[in-house]
C-alpha cells in the first residue's frame, strides 16, 4: 500500500483502517487492514491518560516502532501528538520528518485547525504524506469542554466542511471524519477528491477505522458507534481468574510445565 494507492480507492472497497500500538497486535491486524493507524489514542488506551494532551513525540515514536516490526503489507500511519505541530508549517514538517525517519512509517496525520490548510500542503510539497482529521477532534477536547460530536448546528456544520475542503485542497491523501452526523459524513465524502475513513461517521464514508482496544471489548463502556468484535475483557479476567486458582490450589505448574534434572 503506498499514499496513492490509498487516495485511488476513494468510491471503490471501502478501506479498512484499525489503530495498532505495538508489535504483536500489529502483526494480527496486518494482513486484514489496508492502514494501521499508531493514534495518540494510545496515550488513554494504553498509558491510562485521561485525554490524548499528554501523549509526546517519544511516545509516538516508541509505538510507532514496534508497530513498524510487526507490520509488513499494511500501510503505517501515525498520529502528530498536540503540541508538535500547530505553531506552523516548519515546526509541523521537522517533527513530522522526524517521525517518518526514527520509525520507518510512511505517513501522518494532523487533526484539522486554523493553519491545516497551509501546514498540510507544506508537509505534502516536502514529500511527507498527510491524513487529515475532522469533525470530533479529540486534542481540542480542553477548548470545547469534552469529547463532543460535531456539526450540529449550521455554522458548526459549515466549519466541519470548509475545513474538510481545505484539508483536500492542502493535499491530504486521506481524511478521518470523526463524530458527525451521517449526513454531513456523506456531504464531506461526495465534496472532497480523497477517500474519507469515518469513526462515528456513519456508512457514508469511503471507509472505517476503530480504535481496536474498543472493538475488542477491552473496556468497560465504548462509544455508540463501536462494534464489539469480542470480549477481551470478559477473556482476560477469565484467565486471570483461572491462573490465580490454579496457583492457590497449586495445580499450576503442572510436571509437564515443570524442568527436572536429567
Ligand atoms: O488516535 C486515534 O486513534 C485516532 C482515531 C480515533 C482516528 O485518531
Amino acid at each position: 500500500m503506498t499514499a496513492p494507492e490509498i487516495y485511488a480507492r476513494k468510491g471503490q472497497v471501502p478501506l479498512v483502517c484499525l489503530t495498532a500500538y505495538t508489535a504483536p497486535v500489529a502483526e494480527i491486524l496486518d494482513e486484514h487492514c489496508d492502514v494501521l493507524l499508531v493514534g495518540d489514542s494510545v496515550g488513554m488506551v494504553v498509558h491510562g491518560l485521561p485525554s490524548t494532551i499528554g501523549v509526546t513525540m517519544d511516545m509516538m515514536i516508541l509505538h510507532a516502532q514496534a508497530v513498524m516490526r510487526g507490520s509488513d503489507k499494511a500501510f503505517v500511519v501515525v498520529d502528530m501528538p498536540f503540541g508538535s505541530y500547530e505553531a506552523g508549517p516548519e515546526e509541523a514538517f521537522h517533527n513530522a520528518a522526524r517521525l517518518l525517519k526514527e520509525t520507518g512509517a510512511q505517513a501522518v496525520k494532523i487533526e484539522s485547525g486554523p493553519t491545516v490548510h497551509e501546514t498540510v500542503a507544506y508537509m505534502v510539497q516536502r514529500g511527507i504524506p498527510v491524513m487529515g482529521h475532522v469533525g470530533l477532534r479529540p486534542q481540542a477536547v480542553n477548548v470545547d469542554g469534552g469529547f463532543k460530536a460535531k456539526g450540529r448546528t449550521e455554522s458548526e456544520r459549515k466549519k466541519v466542511i470548509q475545513e474538510a475542503l481545505d484539508t483536500d485542497a492542502a493535499g491530504a491523501f486521506a481524511i478521518v471524519v470523526e463524530g458527525v452526523a451521517e449526513d454531513l459524513a456523506r456531504e464531506i465524502t461526495v465534496l472532497v477528491k480523497a477517500p474519507t475513513i469515518g469513526i462515528g461517521a456513519s456508512a457514508g464514508c469511503d471507509g472505517q477505522v476503530l480504535v481496536t482496544d474498543d472493538m475488542l471489548g477491552l473496556f468497560d463502556w465504548s462509544p455508540k458507534f463501536v462494534r464489539r468484535y469480542a470480549d477481551m475483557r470478559g477473556a482476560i479476567s477469565k484467565a486471570a481468574e483461572d491462573y490465580a486458582k490454579d496457583v492457590r490450589d497449586r495445580s499450576f505448574p503442572a510436571p509437564q510445565e515443570t524442568y527436572f534434572a536429567k
